[in-house]
């Protein structure tokens, strides 16, 4: 619940400034509050991708506040987050609302980043309960379909990393990310593949360069270090 609509056209116009000298290679995709898609959207003008940071479990009706997936959709967004762990903490979102709001998302022809991670006190216990809470998260992946597989992309975030300025090491993130990605080898319909696994929390200009070289870690979920231009350029520019 960052930037009025005005900041952020600010924010995403700095970015797309130096767009020429952006690696070509490197996907970069802007997640905007659902006030912000539309405008967001053209001045993106098909550059870069466009997602929204939470979609409804409903499809449409009397739900008052509502955002459904359809509606971002046709806001030109072709992505949305699920699972973020603000939504499961202060939204109290279960596992199994989760899994509607992926089904919504996956209908409305939405590809999904779709949250995990553990919260400190799990951590302190070390590796082995880390991944099996993330597990149980994970664990609604085995009902989606094939084809919706094809479109959903995890982030890994630490809960107790989140917004806080303290970084999983990178060692910490990059076993993490991997099992998650032998785990969706192993476990869902891929075919022999994996899924791409991010890795989110408290990633910055000083640490995303390491972190990104890991073992495991397919690129980045940015919060803060995304609000200042310079900053995410930087994180960018380091992958
Ligand atoms: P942070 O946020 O980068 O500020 O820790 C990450 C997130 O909210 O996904």
């Amino acid at each position: 619940m960052n930037t009025t609509l005005s900041e952020g056209e600010a924010l995403v116009q700095a970015i797309l400034a130096t767009r020429k000298t952006l690696p070509k290679d490197v996907e970069i995709i802007f997640f905007t509050p659902h006030t912000h898609l539309w405008l967001i959207s053209g001045i993106l003008n098909g550059h870069y991708q466009l997602g929204a940071q939470d979609c409804s479990a409903h499809t449409a009706g009397a739900y008052t506040g509502e955002v459904s997936a359809a509606m971002i959709a046709s806001t030109g967004a072709s992505y949305t987050l699920i699972g973020h762990s603000e939504r499961r903490q202060y939204h109290h979102e279960t596992n199994e609302l989760l899994l509607e709001k992926m089904h919504q998302a996956f209908n409305a022809g939405l590809k999904v980043i779709f949250c995990v991670g553990e919260p400190l006190e799990v951590r302190e216990k070390g590796d082995n309960a880390a991944w099996e809470y993330v597990e149980q998260q994970l664990r609604i992946a085995c009902k989606l379909t094939a084809e919706n597989l094809t479109s959903l992309i995890i982030a890994y975030e630490p809960i107790w990393a989140i917004g806080t300025g303290q970084t999983a090491t990178p060692e910490e993130a990059s076993r993490m990310c991997d099992t998650i990605e032998q785990w969706s080898k192993s476990k869902l319909k891929l075919d022999g593949k994996m899924l791409p696994v991010l890795y989110g929390g408290s990633c910055n200009a000083n640490n995303a360069q390491e972190l990104f070289a890991q073992k495991g870690i397919s690129g980045g979920l940015i919060g803060g270090a995304s609000l200042k231009a310079e900053d995410f350029l930087s994180i960018i520019r380091s992958f």
